[in-house]
Formats: structure tokens, C-alpha cells, sequence
């Protein structure tokens, strides 16, 4: 039985299913149940009927799985697979804002620990970040911990005051503006699409900047055949399954997470065999944090992808 077979059989034994994010390796991609961007993937954690839940991602995403499903068992197939970007904010960062400012609402991007979650009001993936700050009722916004994100949100919604703090992502904070021209100057009718975490530099070189399923669903429905994609190169999977015909470009130093790719088949057929690398939430941050995600949810239900 071939290591795929394997994890099949496991699967249907225990009542398990595969959750992934589009940055894991295409082999991982190709098995899971369900692939998707961070906020689809947190929607389906709180409504899918299975006992286990095997998180294909970083920690953030199986903890944020556990909190919006906290009866199911779920587990991570590498227990060291990390966002650098979940840890870079400090309580004393929403300590200072929230004395500042009496209105302020503290909105954390879904890349946090549940502990830094449990600092804040509102939790906010890319594809909804946008929506959910231009419908909070209060003006003043702490945005933690990706500072790109939150410039992004910022100069969307103009007529708030966003607090940017001084986290990001290493992978999109690195990339390279020039190495985004190079490409666009080899292939000047391709499209630039980037993930918002991007720095500044190679977001004002992008024709659209969107979360990994925004890129991919406007690279499936803009008509256009060349794309330059600023953002890791684990959505080039769905990329070429949903447009066959198109080339897509990266920058030459290709943008790769270390924690993401960590994500083995080997590793998903062990925890399913042997139940290790559970997630648990410490309780102390379970509920709060797990009210910033339920918040998240009800304020995007009604919002389309961006
Ligand atoms: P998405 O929510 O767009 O999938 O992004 C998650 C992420 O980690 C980007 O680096
Ligand atoms: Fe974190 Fe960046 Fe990896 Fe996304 S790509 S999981 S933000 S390190």
C-alpha cells in the first residue's frame, strides 16, 4: 500500500479530514479534502462533522482550528512547523493603545498565537481585513502584528486612524521590488498580483493585492494569460489546476516558508496513525481568543473575498 492508500484508510478509520493551506507542498495539496485560503479554512474548522481534524499549515491555523472547534481532536502532522510573524507583538503594544485611546478596537490578524488573540477584540484574515476595519464602529484601530497588512488597510480605509505595529511575515517582508521588475520587464502584459503582506515597495508595483485565494481567483476570472505572483510559490499548485493556459512568474529569489513546507504525507499518515502532535490551547486563552474568531466570522458572513 502506497503511502497516499495509507493515509486513505487512516482517514476513513478514525473519522478524520485534511485540511490545507494553498502554501504546503502540491503532493499535500493534492490529498487534502479541503485547500484553501486562512479565512476558508477557519469557516469550514467550525462546521465540519468529522471527529480529527489534521491541520496541513502552520500552528496558527491548527490552534485557530481547536478554537472555533474546540470537541474535535486536532492535529498537526509537524509540531515545529512556525509563523515567525504569530509571535511579533508584545501585550504592552496593546496595553499602551488601549490607554491611549478609549474608543480603540485591537484587531489581530489571523497569523497570532491564541494568546495574542486573547488580547484583542476582533481577529481579521487578508481576504476580510478591509471589510471588517471599514465596519467597526470605532475610529481608532490598533492592527496587530503584520505591519504591511496593516498600511494596506490603512490607505483603504482612510477615514480611520490605524495603529500600525511592527510585526511581519520574513517571506513577504524579503521580497524584492527590483526582482518584480526584472520580471515585468521580461514579460511586460503579465498581470502583478501580491499578497498584502508584501512590503510597500513591491505592493505599489501590484495591478491587484489580494489574499492567496483573491490572487488565484483573479487570476481564474480576469481573462488575462501572463501573471507575475508576489506571494509564496505553494500557490502555483492551484494556480496552473485553475488557469491550464496561463504563465506565471515569480521573482527570481523564489519566495519559499520554511514552516509551511515542513508539511509532509509521511508526516500526516503518522499523527493519523499514532494521535501525537495534538493542538491544546492553554485555557486561560481559549475563550477570549476563541471570541475574536467568532467575531471574525459573523462580521465577514455577509463579505466576498478580496
Ligand atoms: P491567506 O490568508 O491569504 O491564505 O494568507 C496566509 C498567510 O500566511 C500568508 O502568508
Ligand atoms: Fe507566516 Fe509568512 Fe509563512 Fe505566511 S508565509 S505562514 S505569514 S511565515
Amino acid at each position: 500500500m502506497d503511502i497516499r492508500e495509507k493515509i486513505e484508510q487512516l482517514k476513513q478509520e478514525k473519522d478524520a479530514v485534511i485540511l490545507a493551506h494553498y502554501y504546503v507542498a502540491p503532493e499535500v495539496q493534492a490529498i487534502a479534502d479541503y485547500v484553501g485560503d486562512s479565512f476558508y479554512l477557519s469557516k469550514l474548522a467550525a462546521g465540519l462533522p468529522n471527529k480529527i481534524l489534521v491541520f496541513c499549515g502552520v500552528s496558527f491555523m491548527g490552534e485557530s482550528g481547536k478554537l472555533l472547534s474546540p470537541d474535535k481532536t486536532v492535529l498537526m502532522p509537524d509540531r515545529d512547523a512556525d509563523c515567525p510573524m504569530a509571535h511579533m507583538v508584545v501585550q504592552e503594544t496593546v496595553q499602551e493603545a488601549r490607554k491611549a485611546y478609549e474608543d480603540l478596537a485591537v484587531v489581530c490578524y489571523v497569523n497570532s498565537t491564541a494568546e495574542i488573540k486573547s488580547w484583542a477584540d476582533v481577529c481579521v484574515t487578508s481576504s476580510n481585513a478591509v471589510q471588517i476595519v471599514k465596519n467597526l464602529p470605532n475610529e481608532h484601530i490598533l492592527f496587530i502584528p503584520d505591519k504591511n497588512l496593516a498600511r494596506h488597510v490603512a490607505q483603504q480605509v482612510p477615514e480611520k486612524h490605524i495603529i500600525i505595529s511592527d510585526g511581519y511575515c520574513p517571506v513577504h517582508e524579503n521580497m524584492k521590488a527590483a526582482e518584480i521588475k526584472e520580471q515585468k520587464a521580461l514579460h511586460p502584459q503579465a498581470k502583478v498580483l501580491a499578497h498584502p503582506e508584501c512590503n510597500p515597495q513591491v505592493l505599489g508595483l501590484a495591478d491587484h493585492i489580494g489574499s492567496t485565494s483573491g490572487i488565484i481567483g483573479y487570476a481564474a476570472e480576469s481573462g488575462e494569460k501572463e501573471f507575475i505572483i508576489a506571494t509564496e510559490e505553494g500557490v502555483l499548485y492551484e494556480l496552473q489546476n485553475k488557469c491550464p493556459e496561463a504563465s506565471f512568474y515569480f521573482a527570481e529569489t523564489r519566495p519559499v516558508c520554511e514552516g509551511m513546507k515542513r508539511i509532509t504525507l509521511e508526516g500526516i499518515a503518522h499523527v493519523l496513525k499514532t494521535g501525537e502532535n495534538e493542538v491544546c490551547v492553554e485555557d486561560v486563552y481559549a475563550a477570549p481568543a476563541g471570541d475574536t474568531l467568532k467575531r471574525m466570522l459573523e462580521l465577514a458572513s455577509e463579505k466576498g473575498r478580496s
